[in-house]
């Protein structure tokens, strides 16, 4: 009896040492991960980056708690390749999200009849961490393709990139996902023309069974003019649809599509409410949390709550939105008892939307003092974005780091993280942060970034090993328009074209010191800078070594880049695509 009682004490109590080394091991080794990505913000959006009027407590928090990385770096100043690259670690010149034709509407996924998308070969943070056990899961905008050949094959869908769970937008919010439309009464007509078209095929069939048996007599004309009909009623139908709100702003669950079009102010609640139930659902295993926020990208569809509550017109509630949300995120991490043992990030994907105007009034983000903005690859406000890392009790808090970051290097860090190694049959363009985040080192290992404009090469920065300088070299920058504009307002679509004649390239180089000259506002020359020449050729020698590591790959947006009806996605019988399957009451 004795023996009995000692053995299970010992047992217990060895239960007791693992469980207590297991809880131990676990918020160091394998933390959970949340990504939160904001869409067109501006580096100078931000209370904690600067901003004195607007109001983002729950991210200044973040920041009062975690690392503030003043020069982050996203690969490009548009959505898709700077995604892409956040997603594998890689330049989107070495993955193909690139697009050779000058027109800078097709650097990004241009719609959801696009048959491009980022490859499937590509590894991506999801993937690793799913390899090692994390629930993953992406809520939010993906802009990474959809189909290759068919309506529903979903070839570039999430969940072939290492994402458990998807909910959200595969394509992007746009223009055209507002006015919101309450499509009850389309719904409604939808589900009758259907019926309506069902009855003339059935009639057509009958007659023309009954008319070749002689067993009615009816002219021919009258079966074909039922056709005709039939056509005419299709054909005005299908008409009504060519506004892109009904393809290409809808939202999916996993491979459903439950909002045709969707409801642009309501879904972002619907996202918030998913995030939370995934933290919820997953809060006893590790996860990753891809939470790919739609705000605070254009027509800014605000909720009611937050209209006129601050500042900055439009724009700025829709900033308050996006930070509230931000911290129903973070309430729900804590609410779960994660705090400690979750990674949070927050990000843009690059900067502020300089050219979006409605009526007279600039309503596209800050970037501050940097200059440029969206889609305008080598100035600093396009790819300069507020980076921030919370990690309390691994991270010293409030902690500011102003060596060069890049969102390429979430994916390395991550992969580190979990004990993974990097693939290694590919170059990956970014490095672990954990040594710079927890001070083992004081300098950034991004000697050289490149910044690109689709394929080609626009701006180097080089932050040399041995000093604290940060040269900027721009080989080729975007003619501004109109004259003395701060952007390219004449541009299509307001952003600046990559090449052709609405480029100027510098021969010899603009060179900027950006901890002297931030803002980019006098080049530097021989006469005023004598390094500049030895400069110019230590980066011309990177550039070059840089170019030896790429290799050719399919572009992903040059040719695929074409809009194809048959691979726009369908709720319903094509071309009735018409949906709304979210029942629940979504409020603030
Ligand atoms: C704060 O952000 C708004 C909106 O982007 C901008 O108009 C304003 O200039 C910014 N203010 C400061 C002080 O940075
Ligand atoms: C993926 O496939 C493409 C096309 O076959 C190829 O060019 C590219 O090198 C591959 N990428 C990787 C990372 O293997």
């Amino acid at each position: 009896m004795m023996e009995h009682w000692d053995s299970l004490i010992i047992l217990s109590l060895f239960g007791l040492l693992f469980k207590i080394c297991g809880s131990m091991a676990v918020p160091e080794s394998r933390p959970n991960v949340l990504l939160i990505m904001a869409d067109d913000l501006g580096i100078g959006d931000l209370g904690c980056f600067g901003n004195v009027t607007l109001r983002t407590p729950n991210i200044d928090s973040l920041c009062k708690e975690g690392i503030k990385l003043t020069q982050h770096i996203s690969a490009e100043s548009l959505c898709t390749p700077s995604r892409s690259a956040f997603l594998t670690g890689r330049y989107p010149v070495r993955t193909g999200m690139v697009s050779r034709n000058g027109i800078r509407s097709h650097g990004i996924i241009n719609s959801l009849g696009v048959s491009g998308g980022l490859p499937r070969n590509e590894t991506t943070f999801a993937a690793t961490l799913k390899k090692y056990g994390y629930r993953t899961a992406l809520i939010g905008k993906w802009h990474q393709g959809l189909n290759c050949k068919y309506r529903n094959d979903h070839c570039h869908h999430p969940k072939h990139y290492g994402f458990d769970y998807f909910y959200g937008m595969p394509f992007t919010l746009f223009y055209s996902c507002v006015p919101d439309p309450s499509c009850d009464t389309e719904l409604a007509i939808a589900k009758k023309l259907w019926l309506c078209m069902e009855l003339i095929i059935i009639a057509v069939l009958t007659l023309t069974v009954g008319k070749l048996t002689h067993l009615v007599s009816i002219p021919w004309l009258f079966i074909i003019c039922i056709i005709l009909f039939g056509f005419l009623l299709a054909f005005s139908w299908f008409c009504s649809f060519q506004n892109d709100m009904y393809w290409d702003c809808i939202l999916m669950r996993q491979h459903e599509i439950t909002e045709q079009p969707m409801k642009a102010e309501r879904a972002s609640l619907i996202m918030l409410k998913e995030a939370v139930s995934f933290i919820e659902r997953n809060q006893d295993k590790p996860f990753l949390l891809f939470y790919s926020l739609l705000h605070v990208h254009t027509p800014l569809p605000t909720t009611n709550e937050f209209v006129g509550s601050s500042k900055h017109s439009f724009y700025g509630d829709f900033v308050e939105e996006m930070d509230f949300l931000v911290g129903k995120i973070l309430d729900a991490i804590d609410e779960n008892g994660l705090k400690n043992n979750t990674i949070v990030y927050f990000t843009s994907d690059h900067g502020g939307h300089l050219e979006v105007m409605r009526g007279r009034l600039h309503i596209g983000g800050y970037n501050g003092i940097y200059k440029g903005g969206k889609g305008m690859a080598g100035w600093e406000g396009g790819i300069r974005v507020p980076g921030i890392v919370r990690w309390p009790g691994i991270l010293p808090a409030g902690k500011v780091i102003e060596e060069p970051t890049s969102l390429m290097d979430i994916y390395p860090t991550l992969t580190a993280l979990v004990g993974a190694t990097l693939p290694q049959d590919r170059v990956i363009d970014g490095r672990d942060l954990m040594p710079l985040l927890k001070g083992d080192v004081q300098h950034s290992e991004h000697e050289f970034l490149y910044h690109y404009c689709g394929p080609f090469l626009h701006a180097v920065r080089w932050h040399p090993r041995n000093s604290d300088a940060v040269w900027k070299v721009h080989y080729v920058t975007p003619i501004f328009q109109p004259t003395g504009a701060i952007g390219c307002h004449d541009a299509l679509y307001g952003i600046c074209p990559c090449e052709g004649e609405n480029v100027t390239h510098h021969d010899p180089p603009l060179l900027f010191e950006l901890s002297r000259d931030p803002s980019e506002s006098k080049p530097l020359s021989p006469d005023n800078e004598p390094s500049y020449d030895t400069v110019i050729k230590r980066v011309k020698k990177a550039v070059k070594k840089h170019q030896k590591t790429l290799t050719p790959v399919p572009e992903q947006l040059t040719l695929y880049n074409k809009d194809h009806i048959w691979l726009k996605p369908c709720c319903g019988v094509f071309p009735f695509c018409l949906c709304d399957k979210e029942t629940g009451k979504f409020t603030l």
